[in-house]
This record gives structure tokens, sequence and C-alpha cells, in this order.
């Protein structure tokens, strides 16, 4: 990825930002100094933005990305991603609301255009084209991509770089212009529904997908085991939180909550719960 300067510049922005965020309404600031991350309480200014409910951080995402986002047989919103904002919005002294289902490629657009939501979390990866559109929180995961296939198949990667070869992904993502850049003449078939892709390489109709490792991982473990990771796609992505350029100080005030999420152990106890494990 050609991202990594742009990246890089935008979360050393991120921090500086942090370190001269006054912290608001009780809550504390997180002053990185040392790896014992010191908390200071400086109530003497306030951090100030903008929200479209008051005292609710309001986000938008599409739901269907387990275990990020998902609803459960309760009917229930929930996810790494779910416990996460909640985790952000307690530290903002805020609640968090998750809006209805919506397509993927419509968050950052969503985001941009304000009014609706506050933020995108929603497993969504920082890249150059979006931070044309809107800025992203400090990265609070990595992840890859995923090629899966149907266990029974036997195709090797350079197979599936073919025109009589289709390849779902879930539009507008990562996974998406993957496929367009590095299996250029293979038939794209971009769906709305992550589950569907996976349905359709299970039942033939396509010969494989692209979707974030985490996420294939989790849901071939859960409810596709004829399906198989074929490669793991090491694309070096991070997850960030989309806020709009026009609210800055709400990314500085969420900057501030994730630095006391990762310090005080709250990253780690969401990991262990969602992955099993903290390495990720
Ligand atoms: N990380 C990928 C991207 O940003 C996929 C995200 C999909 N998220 C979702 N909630 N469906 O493009």
């Amino acid at each position: 990825m050609t991202s990594m300067n742009r990246r890089n510049f935008v979360a050393t922005l991120g921090i500086a930002g942090t370190a001269l965020l006054a912290g608001c309404n009780g809550s504390e600031e997180a002053t990185q100094t040392t790896d014992d991350a010191q908390t200071t309480d400086d109530s003497a200014e306030e951090a100030s933005y903008t929200l479209v409910k008051e005292g609710v951080l309001t986000n938008v995402a599409e739901l269907g990305f387990s275990p990020f986002e998902y609803i459960d047989e309760d009917g229930n919103t929930v996810g790494f991603d779910v416990d996460l904002s909640n985790a952000i919005a307690e530290k903002m002294g805020l609640t968090c609301e998750w809006l209805p289902n919506q397509a993927f490629d419509t968050l950052v657009p969503t985001i941009k255009q304000g009014g609706k939501a506050d933020i995108s979390i929603a497993g969504v990866t920082i890249t150059d084209e979006r931070l044309e559109d809107v800025d992203f929180s400090d990265p609070y995961l990595n992840s890859n991509q995923a090629l899966i296939v149907a266990a029974s198949s036997d195709y090797a990667t350079e197979d599936l770089d073919a025109e009589d070869i289709q390849i779902a992904c879930q539009t507008g993502t990562t996974g998406d212009a993957w496929i367009q850049e590095n299996l250029p003449n293979a038939t794209r078939v971009p769906l709305a529904d992550v589950t569907a892709g996976m349905m359709g390489v299970s039942t033939g109709s396509y010969q494989a997908m692209v979707i974030d490792l985490p996420v294939a991982q989790n849901m071939l473990a859960q409810s596709f085991s004829d399906l198989t990771i074929l490669e793991e796609i090491p694309t070096g992505e991070q997850y960030g939180i989309a806020v709009s350029y026009d609210n800055p100080g709400l990314k500085d005030a969420i900057n501030a909550a994730l630095a006391e999420i990762e310090s005080d152990g709250t990253m780690d106890e969401l990991k262990q719960k969602w992955f099993g494990t903290t390495d990720i």
C-alpha cells in the first residue's frame, strides 16, 4: 500500500492533537509519556466538538461483519466494534447508539455529508482514497485480506485470474480493490452482503471471495466449514474510526479515549473476548 506515509503523518497529527486536548466532563486525558501511560485530569478547558444528538455518539455501520459488528439471534447489534464504541463513549461521558444497517460503500459518504452520524466504526480500513473524504482516528486494529475458496476445490491463486472465474467481495471494500488490482482478468462480483458471497462460494455460484482475514476466520469457523482460506494476503491494513474533517475536536477526543482504552487494559480485554487472543 502506498498510504503508509500519509497514514503515519495523520497518526502523528492525532497524537499531537491529543497532547493539547483538555479533558472534558470529568473524563481523563491520557498522556502517553512512558510505557506506563499516565493520566492527568485537566478540566480547565473543554474539548469542543459537535454531536448529531446531545450526549450520544451516533455510529453508522454495515452490520454483517462478524465478529466486528453483526446482529445476534436476539436481534441485538453486537461485536468487537460495538464494545469498543461503548468504551469510547463511556470515556467521553457519552452513550453510543448504532443506526440501522447501511451498505458499506455508503458509510464514508454519510460521514462526509454530516448530520446523520458522528462516526463510522465498522472495520473501516484507513486508506488514502478515503482520507480525501473523511478523517480517521488513530488506528485501533491491524488486518489483512483472505482469499476464500470451497474446501473441495483445487485452485491455486494464479488459476483465479481468468474471466470464467467469479470472485465475490463486499462492494467498495479493500477486498474489492485488491481483486481489481491483483486478479484483473477475473469476473468480480461486488455484493452488499458478506454472507451472500460466502453462500455463493459454498453453492458454486462463485469460485472465490476476498474479505478481511479476521472476518473470514470467524465466519468460516462459525458457519462455513465447507470453505477454506486459500491464501492470507498481507495487505497490512489498519482499522480507524471515520470522522468528519469538520469536527476535529471529536477526532481528538476519540483518540484520547482510545489511548486510555489501550493503556488501561480495556483493548486487550476486548481482543481476548472477541478473538480469543490479544495478539491481533
Ligand atoms: N476493512 C475493509 C474496508 O475497509 C472491509 C470493511 C467492511 N466493514 C463492514 N462493516 N462491512 O474496506
